[in-house]
Protein backbone atom coordinates (compact mmCIF):
# COMPACT_ATOMS: atom_id res chain seq x y z
CA UNK A 1 0.00 0.00 0.00
CA UNK A 2 2.80 2.24 0.81
CA UNK A 3 4.10 2.35 -2.70
CA UNK A 4 0.51 2.70 -4.33
CA UNK A 5 0.54 5.75 -2.11
CA UNK A 6 4.23 6.55 -3.19
CA UNK A 7 3.24 6.47 -6.90
CA UNK A 8 0.05 8.36 -6.91
CA UNK A 9 2.18 11.04 -5.12
CA UNK A 10 4.90 10.76 -8.02
CA UNK A 11 2.39 10.79 -10.90
CA UNK A 12 -0.43 13.08 -9.46
CA UNK A 13 0.52 16.34 -11.67
CA UNK A 14 -0.07 14.00 -14.48
CA UNK A 15 -3.35 12.82 -13.42
CA UNK A 16 -4.52 16.03 -13.07
CA UNK A 17 -3.55 16.67 -16.84
CA UNK A 18 -4.94 13.99 -18.03
CA UNK A 19 -8.53 14.86 -16.39
CA UNK A 20 -8.18 18.55 -17.83
CA UNK A 21 -7.88 16.87 -21.16
CA UNK A 22 -11.35 15.13 -20.48
CA UNK A 23 -13.31 17.76 -19.26
CA UNK A 24 -12.55 19.83 -22.13
CA UNK A 25 -14.43 16.96 -24.28
CA UNK A 26 -18.19 18.37 -24.25
CA UNK A 27 -20.25 15.18 -23.77
CA UNK A 28 -23.43 16.35 -23.53
CA UNK A 29 -25.94 13.34 -23.71
CA UNK A 30 -29.02 15.46 -24.08
CA UNK A 31 -28.13 17.49 -27.20
CA UNK A 32 -27.59 16.00 -30.46
CA UNK A 33 -25.25 18.53 -31.58
CA UNK A 34 -22.57 17.02 -29.10
CA UNK A 35 -22.76 13.43 -30.66
CA UNK A 36 -19.64 13.27 -31.71
CA UNK A 37 -17.94 14.79 -28.48
CA UNK A 38 -20.00 11.88 -26.60
CA UNK A 39 -18.15 9.23 -28.55
CA UNK A 40 -15.34 11.07 -28.62
CA UNK A 41 -15.23 11.38 -24.53
CA UNK A 42 -15.60 7.23 -25.11
CA UNK A 43 -12.90 6.47 -27.24
CA UNK A 44 -10.68 8.84 -24.88
CA UNK A 45 -11.57 6.98 -21.26
CA UNK A 46 -11.27 3.58 -23.23
CA UNK A 47 -7.88 4.56 -24.23
CA UNK A 48 -6.99 5.74 -20.70
CA UNK A 49 -7.70 2.56 -19.39
CA UNK A 50 -6.10 0.39 -21.75
CA UNK A 51 -3.12 2.39 -21.02
CA UNK A 52 -3.56 2.39 -17.15
CA UNK A 53 -3.64 -1.97 -17.78
CA UNK A 54 -6.99 -2.85 -18.61
CA UNK A 55 -7.56 -5.82 -20.46
CA UNK A 56 -10.22 -6.26 -23.22
CA UNK A 57 -10.89 -2.95 -23.14
CA UNK A 58 -14.14 -1.58 -25.61
CA UNK A 59 -16.68 0.28 -26.70
CA UNK A 60 -20.17 -1.84 -26.03
CA UNK A 61 -22.24 -0.33 -28.96
CA UNK A 62 -25.33 0.33 -27.82
CA UNK A 63 -28.45 2.38 -29.66
CA UNK A 64 -27.60 5.27 -28.00
CA UNK A 65 -23.80 6.41 -26.52
CA UNK A 66 -21.52 3.58 -26.01
CA UNK A 67 -20.65 2.27 -22.62
CA UNK A 68 -16.57 1.60 -22.18
CA UNK A 69 -16.22 -2.09 -20.60
CA UNK A 70 -12.25 -3.03 -19.61
CA UNK A 71 -11.22 -5.19 -16.29
CA UNK A 72 -8.64 -6.58 -14.82
CA UNK A 73 -8.54 -10.30 -13.67
CA UNK A 74 -5.98 -11.29 -11.05
CA UNK A 75 -7.30 -14.17 -9.19
CA UNK A 76 -10.55 -16.23 -9.70
CA UNK A 77 -10.78 -16.80 -6.43
CA UNK A 78 -9.88 -12.74 -5.63
CA UNK A 79 -13.59 -10.74 -4.82
CA UNK A 80 -14.71 -8.61 -7.94
CA UNK A 81 -15.12 -5.17 -8.00
CA UNK A 82 -17.14 -3.56 -10.87
CA UNK A 83 -16.51 -0.08 -10.85
CA UNK A 84 -19.72 2.52 -12.26
CA UNK A 85 -19.63 5.69 -13.33
CA UNK A 86 -20.96 8.03 -16.78
CA UNK A 87 -18.73 10.53 -19.00
CA UNK A 88 -21.16 12.37 -20.19
CA UNK A 89 -22.26 15.43 -18.42
CA UNK A 90 -25.21 17.48 -18.26
CA UNK A 91 -25.74 20.58 -20.61
CA UNK A 92 -23.74 23.57 -19.62
CA UNK A 93 -26.24 26.68 -20.13
CA UNK A 94 -27.14 29.06 -19.16
CA UNK A 95 -23.61 29.68 -20.49
CA UNK A 96 -23.36 33.51 -19.66
CA UNK A 97 -23.53 32.37 -15.92
CA UNK A 98 -20.44 30.64 -16.48
CA UNK A 99 -16.78 32.70 -15.26
CA UNK A 100 -14.80 30.37 -17.88
CA UNK A 101 -16.22 28.59 -20.71
CA UNK A 102 -17.35 25.28 -19.33
CA UNK A 103 -15.07 23.11 -21.52
CA UNK A 104 -11.84 25.03 -21.16
CA UNK A 105 -11.18 23.86 -17.22
CA UNK A 106 -9.21 26.11 -14.92
CA UNK A 107 -7.66 25.57 -11.64
CA UNK A 108 -8.55 28.52 -9.26
CA UNK A 109 -7.87 28.25 -5.62
CA UNK A 110 -7.24 24.37 -5.77
CA UNK A 111 -10.24 23.66 -7.34
CA UNK A 112 -11.42 22.60 -10.77
CA UNK A 113 -13.87 24.70 -12.92
CA UNK A 114 -15.46 22.66 -15.91
CA UNK A 115 -18.47 21.12 -16.24
CA UNK A 116 -18.40 17.45 -15.14
CA UNK A 117 -15.28 18.21 -13.52
CA UNK A 118 -17.03 16.36 -10.14
CA UNK A 119 -20.04 14.61 -11.89
CA UNK A 120 -18.85 12.63 -12.79
CA UNK A 121 -15.76 12.63 -15.00
CA UNK A 122 -13.33 13.82 -12.12
CA UNK A 123 -14.94 10.87 -9.63
CA UNK A 124 -14.76 8.11 -12.87
CA UNK A 125 -10.98 9.31 -13.27
CA UNK A 126 -10.29 8.84 -9.38
CA UNK A 127 -10.98 5.26 -10.35
CA UNK A 128 -8.99 4.82 -13.11
CA UNK A 129 -6.06 6.39 -11.99
CA UNK A 130 -6.23 4.11 -8.14
CA UNK A 131 -6.11 1.20 -10.83
CA UNK A 132 -3.20 2.10 -12.42
CA UNK A 133 -1.31 3.10 -8.98
CA UNK A 134 -2.61 -0.22 -7.67
CA UNK A 135 -1.69 -2.48 -10.71
CA UNK A 136 1.65 -0.36 -11.27
CA UNK A 137 2.85 -1.08 -7.88
CA UNK A 138 1.09 -5.12 -7.57
CA UNK A 139 -1.32 -3.86 -5.09
CA UNK A 140 -4.38 -5.06 -6.92
CA UNK A 141 -6.26 -7.26 -4.35
CA UNK A 142 -9.57 -7.50 -6.63
CA UNK A 143 -10.49 -8.84 -9.38
CA UNK A 144 -11.89 -5.34 -11.34
CA UNK A 145 -14.58 -4.60 -14.19
CA UNK A 146 -14.84 -0.85 -15.49
CA UNK A 147 -18.90 0.08 -16.92
CA UNK A 148 -18.49 3.69 -17.42
CA UNK A 149 -21.84 4.91 -19.96
CA UNK A 150 -22.53 7.86 -21.72
CA UNK A 151 -26.17 8.01 -21.16
CA UNK A 152 -26.66 8.58 -16.79
CA UNK A 153 -27.89 12.41 -17.86
CA UNK A 154 -30.50 11.26 -19.94
CA UNK A 155 -32.08 8.16 -17.85
CA UNK A 156 -29.44 5.28 -18.93
CA UNK A 157 -32.15 3.60 -21.00
CA UNK A 158 -29.35 1.28 -23.11
CA UNK A 159 -27.73 0.81 -20.08
CA UNK A 160 -30.55 -1.30 -19.09
CA UNK A 161 -30.62 -3.62 -21.33
CA UNK A 162 -26.86 -3.75 -21.31
CA UNK A 163 -27.02 -4.98 -17.86
CA UNK A 164 -29.87 -7.46 -18.33
CA UNK A 165 -28.12 -9.32 -21.72
CA UNK A 166 -24.92 -9.10 -20.17
CA UNK A 167 -25.47 -10.92 -16.58
CA UNK A 168 -22.40 -12.96 -16.91
CA UNK A 169 -19.92 -10.53 -17.99
CA UNK A 170 -20.89 -8.26 -15.29
CA UNK A 171 -20.68 -10.56 -12.33
CA UNK A 172 -19.24 -8.99 -9.36
CA UNK A 173 -19.37 -9.34 -5.66
CA UNK A 174 -20.14 -5.46 -5.07
CA UNK A 175 -20.44 -2.00 -7.08
CA UNK A 176 -18.46 0.52 -6.68
CA UNK A 177 -19.59 4.54 -7.35
CA UNK A 178 -18.43 7.85 -6.85
CA UNK A 179 -20.88 9.49 -8.26
CA UNK A 180 -22.29 11.27 -4.93
CA UNK A 181 -21.02 13.86 -2.07
CA UNK A 182 -19.78 14.15 0.87
CA UNK A 183 -21.41 16.09 3.65
CA UNK A 184 -17.73 18.46 3.95
CA UNK A 185 -13.99 17.80 3.42
CA UNK A 186 -13.75 17.46 7.09
CA UNK A 187 -16.60 15.36 7.54
CA UNK A 188 -16.56 12.52 5.17
CA UNK A 189 -20.63 10.30 4.48
CA UNK A 190 -21.32 7.74 2.64
CA UNK A 191 -24.85 7.49 0.67
CA UNK A 192 -27.07 4.84 1.50
CA UNK A 193 -30.01 5.61 -0.16
CA UNK A 194 -31.09 7.45 -3.39
CA UNK A 195 -34.28 9.09 -4.69
CA UNK A 196 -36.03 7.71 -7.54
CA UNK A 197 -37.66 9.82 -9.88
CA UNK A 198 -40.23 10.58 -12.51
CA UNK A 199 -39.83 12.99 -15.06
CA UNK A 200 -43.33 14.39 -17.26
CA UNK A 201 -43.93 16.84 -19.53
CA UNK A 202 -47.18 18.38 -19.99
CA UNK A 203 -48.69 20.68 -22.32
CA UNK A 204 -51.66 22.58 -21.79
CA UNK A 205 -53.96 24.11 -24.83
CA UNK A 206 -56.42 26.54 -25.36
CA UNK A 207 -57.03 28.35 -28.26
CA UNK A 208 -56.50 26.73 -32.14
CA UNK A 209 -53.96 29.34 -32.49
CA UNK A 210 -52.21 32.42 -30.61
CA UNK A 211 -54.68 35.59 -30.32
CA UNK A 212 -53.75 39.08 -30.34
CA UNK A 213 -54.47 39.92 -26.38
CA UNK A 214 -56.57 42.74 -26.43
CA UNK A 215 -58.94 41.05 -29.16
CA UNK A 216 -59.59 37.84 -26.98
CA UNK A 217 -57.52 38.29 -23.60
CA UNK A 218 -60.40 38.13 -20.62
CA UNK A 219 -62.70 36.40 -22.97
CA UNK A 220 -60.95 33.04 -23.25
CA UNK A 221 -58.81 30.78 -21.31
CA UNK A 222 -55.16 31.12 -21.46
CA UNK A 223 -53.14 28.48 -21.11
CA UNK A 224 -50.21 29.41 -19.62
CA UNK A 225 -52.56 30.75 -16.58
CA UNK A 226 -54.62 27.69 -16.39
CA UNK A 227 -50.92 25.70 -16.19
CA UNK A 228 -49.85 27.27 -13.57
CA UNK A 229 -53.15 26.71 -11.52
CA UNK A 230 -53.31 22.92 -12.13
CA UNK A 231 -49.03 23.06 -11.22
CA UNK A 232 -50.02 24.75 -7.81
CA UNK A 233 -52.78 22.86 -6.67
CA UNK A 234 -50.51 20.07 -6.70
CA UNK A 235 -49.05 21.25 -3.33
CA UNK A 236 -51.44 22.16 -0.42
CA UNK A 237 -50.92 24.64 2.31
CA UNK A 238 -48.67 22.27 3.58
CA UNK A 239 -46.48 21.80 1.16
CA UNK A 240 -48.11 18.22 0.67
CA UNK A 241 -48.51 16.95 -2.81
CA UNK A 242 -51.96 16.06 -3.60
CA UNK A 243 -52.28 14.14 -6.42
CA UNK A 244 -54.26 11.59 -5.52
CA UNK A 245 -52.47 7.86 -3.57
CA UNK A 246 -49.16 9.87 -4.26
CA UNK A 247 -48.02 8.63 -0.77
CA UNK A 248 -49.45 5.24 -0.70
CA UNK A 249 -46.26 3.00 -0.98
CA UNK A 250 -43.99 5.86 0.95
CA UNK A 251 -41.74 4.27 3.38
CA UNK A 252 -42.24 5.44 6.56
CA UNK A 253 -38.58 6.57 8.61
CA UNK A 254 -38.62 5.66 12.31
CA UNK A 255 -38.62 7.60 14.85
CA UNK A 256 -35.26 6.28 15.94
CA UNK A 257 -33.89 6.86 12.61
CA UNK A 258 -35.12 10.04 12.16
CA UNK A 259 -33.21 10.82 14.96
CA UNK A 260 -30.20 9.61 14.30
CA UNK A 261 -30.50 11.77 10.81
CA UNK A 262 -30.71 14.81 13.22
CA UNK A 263 -27.93 14.61 14.48
CA UNK A 264 -26.37 14.64 10.75
CA UNK A 265 -24.00 17.63 11.16
CA UNK A 266 -26.08 20.68 9.10
CA UNK A 267 -25.96 23.64 9.20
CA UNK A 268 -29.19 25.65 8.27
CA UNK A 269 -27.72 29.32 8.19
CA UNK A 270 -24.69 28.45 6.20
CA UNK A 271 -26.89 26.80 3.89
CA UNK A 272 -29.52 29.99 3.50
CA UNK A 273 -26.45 31.60 2.52
CA UNK A 274 -25.12 29.49 0.00
CA UNK A 275 -27.93 29.89 -1.83
CA UNK A 276 -28.81 33.51 -1.23
CA UNK A 277 -32.18 32.90 0.73
CA UNK A 278 -33.61 33.64 4.02
CA UNK A 279 -36.04 31.00 4.57
CA UNK A 280 -36.34 27.05 3.75
CA UNK A 281 -39.32 25.89 2.33
CA UNK A 282 -41.24 22.20 2.40
CA UNK A 283 -43.36 20.08 3.30
CA UNK A 284 -44.58 20.80 7.08
CA UNK A 285 -43.65 18.18 9.70
CA UNK A 286 -39.95 17.56 8.52
CA UNK A 287 -36.49 19.13 8.52
CA UNK A 288 -34.24 20.54 5.86
CA UNK A 289 -32.29 17.24 5.52
CA UNK A 290 -35.30 14.92 6.01
CA UNK A 291 -37.31 16.98 3.23
CA UNK A 292 -34.36 16.61 0.67
CA UNK A 293 -33.76 12.94 0.99
CA UNK A 294 -36.33 10.30 2.57
CA UNK A 295 -39.65 12.81 1.26
CA UNK A 296 -40.57 12.26 -2.23
CA UNK A 297 -41.07 15.76 -4.13
CA UNK A 298 -42.76 17.48 -6.95
CA UNK A 299 -40.81 20.29 -8.66
CA UNK A 300 -40.97 21.84 -12.14
CA UNK A 301 -37.99 21.98 -13.84
CA UNK A 302 -39.37 24.01 -16.56
CA UNK A 303 -42.49 26.44 -17.66
CA UNK A 304 -42.83 28.14 -21.25
CA UNK A 305 -45.44 29.05 -23.72
CA UNK A 306 -46.00 32.35 -25.83
CA UNK A 307 -43.76 34.73 -26.15
CA UNK A 308 -40.52 34.84 -24.28
CA UNK A 309 -38.52 37.09 -26.73
CA UNK A 310 -37.27 40.51 -26.57
CA UNK A 311 -39.30 43.38 -26.32
CA UNK A 312 -43.11 43.33 -25.73
CA UNK A 313 -45.17 41.25 -28.11
CA UNK A 314 -49.55 40.94 -26.82
CA UNK A 315 -50.46 37.65 -27.19
CA UNK A 316 -52.94 34.98 -25.54
CA UNK A 317 -51.08 32.04 -26.43
CA UNK A 318 -52.20 28.86 -27.65
CA UNK A 319 -50.35 26.49 -25.77
CA UNK A 320 -48.35 26.39 -22.51
CA UNK A 321 -45.43 23.75 -21.19
CA UNK A 322 -43.63 22.56 -18.49
CA UNK A 323 -41.45 19.85 -17.45
CA UNK A 324 -42.46 17.98 -14.00
CA UNK A 325 -39.98 15.91 -11.82
CA UNK A 326 -40.86 14.09 -9.20
CA UNK A 327 -38.01 12.24 -6.81
CA UNK A 328 -39.05 9.54 -5.28
CA UNK A 329 -38.24 6.90 -1.70
CA UNK A 330 -38.10 3.60 -1.32
CA UNK A 331 -41.48 1.88 -1.93
CA UNK A 332 -43.20 3.94 -4.17
CA UNK A 333 -43.27 2.61 -7.61
CA UNK A 334 -41.79 5.03 -10.77
CA UNK A 335 -44.06 3.36 -13.40
CA UNK A 336 -47.49 3.60 -10.60
CA UNK A 337 -46.50 7.70 -9.73
CA UNK A 338 -46.08 8.12 -13.69
CA UNK A 339 -49.66 6.69 -14.01
CA UNK A 340 -50.90 8.65 -11.35
CA UNK A 341 -49.58 12.10 -11.95
CA UNK A 342 -51.06 11.12 -15.88
CA UNK A 343 -54.22 10.61 -14.46
CA UNK A 344 -54.35 13.46 -11.92
CA UNK A 345 -53.29 16.17 -14.52
CA UNK A 346 -56.08 14.81 -16.66
CA UNK A 347 -59.00 15.12 -14.10
CA UNK A 348 -58.11 18.48 -12.71
CA UNK A 349 -58.00 20.32 -15.99
CA UNK A 350 -60.93 22.92 -16.38
CA UNK A 351 -63.28 22.08 -19.69
CA UNK A 352 -61.47 25.32 -22.28
CA UNK A 353 -58.35 23.48 -22.34
CA UNK A 354 -56.56 20.35 -23.91
CA UNK A 355 -53.67 18.57 -22.00
CA UNK A 356 -51.47 16.14 -23.15
CA UNK A 357 -49.17 14.26 -20.63
CA UNK A 358 -45.98 12.94 -21.42
CA UNK A 359 -43.63 10.49 -19.56
CA UNK A 360 -39.70 11.12 -20.08
CA UNK A 361 -37.09 8.75 -18.37
CA UNK A 362 -37.78 7.33 -14.34
CA UNK A 363 -35.94 5.17 -11.70
CA UNK A 364 -36.56 3.41 -8.20
CA UNK A 365 -34.89 4.69 -4.94
CA UNK A 366 -32.71 2.52 -3.61
CA UNK A 367 -31.49 2.03 0.25
CA UNK A 368 -28.23 0.32 1.28
CA UNK A 369 -27.28 -1.94 4.01
CA UNK A 370 -24.74 -0.61 6.32
CA UNK A 371 -24.07 -3.94 7.72
CA UNK A 372 -22.29 -5.40 4.59
CA UNK A 373 -18.61 -5.97 4.08
CA UNK A 374 -18.66 -4.19 1.50
CA UNK A 375 -19.93 -1.13 3.54
CA UNK A 376 -17.25 -1.79 6.28
CA UNK A 377 -14.94 -1.82 3.62
CA UNK A 378 -15.76 1.92 2.28
CA UNK A 379 -16.26 3.13 5.92
CA UNK A 380 -12.58 1.97 7.05
CA UNK A 381 -11.23 3.39 3.41
CA UNK A 382 -12.38 6.69 4.38
CA UNK A 383 -11.85 6.48 8.29
CA UNK A 384 -8.18 6.11 6.84
CA UNK A 385 -7.88 8.48 4.62
CA UNK A 386 -10.37 11.23 6.50
CA UNK A 387 -8.72 10.49 9.97
CA UNK A 388 -12.67 10.49 10.76
CA UNK A 389 -15.33 7.52 10.45
CA UNK A 390 -17.91 8.80 7.74
CA UNK A 391 -21.42 9.07 8.62
CA UNK A 392 -24.15 7.07 6.93
CA UNK A 393 -26.54 9.52 4.85
CA UNK A 394 -29.76 9.87 2.34
CA UNK A 395 -28.64 11.43 -0.88
CA UNK A 396 -31.85 13.33 -2.43
CA UNK A 397 -30.35 12.70 -5.98
CA UNK A 398 -31.20 9.48 -8.26
CA UNK A 399 -29.32 7.03 -10.01
CA UNK A 400 -31.76 4.87 -11.34
CA UNK A 401 -29.56 2.07 -12.47
CA UNK A 402 -29.01 1.70 -9.18
CA UNK A 403 -31.70 -0.25 -8.14
CA UNK A 404 -31.83 -2.36 -11.74
CA UNK A 405 -28.33 -3.24 -10.63
CA UNK A 406 -29.95 -5.16 -7.68
CA UNK A 407 -32.90 -6.51 -9.85
CA UNK A 408 -31.36 -7.65 -12.70
CA UNK A 409 -27.62 -8.79 -11.15
CA UNK A 410 -27.92 -9.40 -7.35
CA UNK A 411 -25.23 -6.97 -6.74
CA UNK A 412 -25.58 -4.28 -4.35
CA UNK A 413 -23.74 -0.87 -4.87
CA UNK A 414 -21.74 1.39 -2.51
CA UNK A 415 -21.87 4.92 -3.18
CA UNK A 416 -18.52 6.14 -2.00
CA UNK A 417 -18.68 9.63 -3.82
CA UNK A 418 -16.20 12.27 -2.74
CA UNK A 419 -17.94 15.51 -4.16
CA UNK A 420 -19.53 18.59 -1.96
CA UNK A 421 -23.40 19.54 -2.47
CA UNK A 422 -21.89 22.74 -3.12
CA UNK A 423 -19.60 21.42 -6.54
CA UNK A 424 -22.65 23.28 -8.71
CA UNK A 425 -23.47 20.07 -10.21
CA UNK A 426 -25.57 20.56 -13.19
CA UNK A 427 -25.42 24.37 -12.71
CA UNK A 428 -23.30 26.94 -14.01
CA UNK A 429 -19.44 26.73 -12.56
CA UNK A 430 -19.47 23.02 -11.33
CA UNK A 431 -16.05 22.31 -9.83
CA UNK A 432 -14.35 19.62 -8.03
CA UNK A 433 -11.98 20.17 -5.45
CA UNK A 434 -8.13 19.41 -6.05
CA UNK A 435 -8.52 17.61 -2.23
CA UNK A 436 -11.55 15.69 -3.07
CA UNK A 437 -10.01 14.05 -6.02
CA UNK A 438 -6.79 13.43 -4.54
CA UNK A 439 -8.06 11.94 -1.62
CA UNK A 440 -10.46 9.72 -3.61
CA UNK A 441 -7.70 8.45 -5.52
CA UNK A 442 -6.15 7.72 -1.99
CA UNK A 443 -8.99 6.22 -0.80
CA UNK A 444 -10.10 3.68 -3.17
CA UNK A 445 -7.32 1.62 -3.34
CA UNK A 446 -7.90 0.65 0.42
CA UNK A 447 -11.60 0.14 -0.66
CA UNK A 448 -9.97 -2.65 -2.53
CA UNK A 449 -7.29 -3.75 0.33
CA UNK A 450 -10.30 -3.85 3.07
CA UNK A 451 -12.94 -5.43 0.54
CA UNK A 452 -10.47 -8.12 -0.56
CA UNK A 453 -9.31 -8.84 3.37
CA UNK A 454 -13.16 -8.86 4.37
CA UNK A 455 -14.28 -11.29 1.89
CA UNK A 456 -11.34 -13.72 2.92
N1 LIG B 1 -24.56 12.13 -9.81
C1 LIG B 1 -25.93 12.48 -9.98
C2 LIG B 1 -26.84 11.94 -8.89
C3 LIG B 1 -26.56 12.42 -7.49
C4 LIG B 1 -26.09 13.68 -7.23
C5 LIG B 1 -26.85 11.59 -6.45
C6 LIG B 1 -25.85 14.09 -5.94
C7 LIG B 1 -26.65 11.98 -5.15
C8 LIG B 1 -26.13 13.24 -4.90
C9 LIG B 1 -26.40 11.96 -11.32
O1 LIG B 1 -25.49 12.22 -12.35
C10 LIG B 1 -27.67 12.68 -11.71
O2 LIG B 1 -27.60 13.86 -11.92
N2 LIG B 1 -28.79 11.96 -11.82
C11 LIG B 1 -30.00 12.54 -12.28
C12 LIG B 1 -30.97 11.49 -12.69
C13 LIG B 1 -30.94 11.14 -14.15
C14 LIG B 1 -32.03 10.15 -14.47
C15 LIG B 1 -31.02 12.32 -15.06
C16 LIG B 1 -30.66 13.34 -11.19
O3 LIG B 1 -30.55 13.02 -10.00
O4 LIG B 1 -31.30 14.32 -11.54
MN1 LIG C 1 -23.60 11.73 -11.85
MN1 LIG D 1 -25.76 14.37 -12.93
Amino acid sequence: MHSTHEFIAAHKDRFLAELLDLLRIPSVSADPAYAGDVRKAAEWVAANLRAAGADHVRLEETPGYPIVYGEKMVDPAAPTVLVYGHYDVQPADPLELWDNPPFEPVIKNEVIYARGACDDKGQVFMHLKAFEAMLATENLPCNVKFMIEGEEEVGSDNLGNFVAANKDLLKADVILISDTAIIANDIPSIDVGLRGLSYMEVEVQGPNRDLHSGVYGGAVANPITILCQMISSMHDEFNHITIPGFYDGVMEVSAADRAAMAQTPFDLDAYQKDLGIDTVHGEKGYTTLERASIRPTLDVNGIWGGYTGEGAKTVLPSKAYAKISMRLVPNQSSAEITRLFTEHFKAIAPKGVKVKVMAHHGGEAYLMPTDSIAFKAASDAMATTFGKEPVPTRGGGSIPIVALFEKELGVKSILMGFGLDSDAIHSPNEHYGLFNFYKGIETIPHFFQNFAALSK
